[in-house]
């Protein structure tokens, strides 16, 4: 049963993001039982807060529900409690890659090169619009459903 953490920078546009669609995609292939899925961020400055209101509306608009989620900082713990932990950009895995504690067996990887097999960031949409934050939706429902394919052989 893999547990997987979406990692982003603030945890409150990305991240959260790539946490609902992965989980309504494990949901809907009713698969949720098989799967350990949250997210985090790299900075703390955001922790506690409700993801950010663009991300809540674009993930409304197709039809899930993100707003139950709170910003959290990345915690050494997790790199035990994770068998994959996936930054959002380059950044966010050079940063997971350099606080991974010795004998840790978890796998830190690129989102969408794992999910894709394509060594692209997920943009950071903070300073950006609407069609950012729908960019950054669409890009999580591509590799969520590449990664569901994966991790199931599907
Ligand atoms: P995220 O976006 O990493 O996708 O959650 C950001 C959120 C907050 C900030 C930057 C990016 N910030 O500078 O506070």
């Amino acid at each position: 049963m893999p547990a997987i953490l979406f990692v982003c920078l603030g945890n409150i546009c990305r991240s959260p993001l790539a946490e609902g669609v992965f989980r309504h995609q494990v949901q809907t292939a009713r698969l949720a039982h098989r799967f350990t899925i949250d997210s985090a961020g790299c900075g703390g400055w955001h922790a506690g807060e409700l993801p950010d209101k663009r991300s809540v509306a674009v993930a409304q608009a197709h039809g899930i529900d993100i707003s139950d989620q709170r910003a959290r900082q990345i915690h050494l713990d997790d790199f035990d409690r994770f068998d994959l932990i996936l930054g959002l950009d380059r950044d966010n895995v050079r940063h997971l890659t350099a606080m991974q504690p010795q004998g840790s067996q978890a796998k830190v990887a690129l989102y969408l090169e794992e999910a894709l097999g394509t060594a692209k960031n997920v943009p950071d949409p903070y300073y950006g619009g609407t069609a950012d934050f729908e960019a950054v939706y669409h890009l999580c429902e591509k590799a969520g459903a590449g990664l569901l394919k994966a991790l199931t052989n599907a």
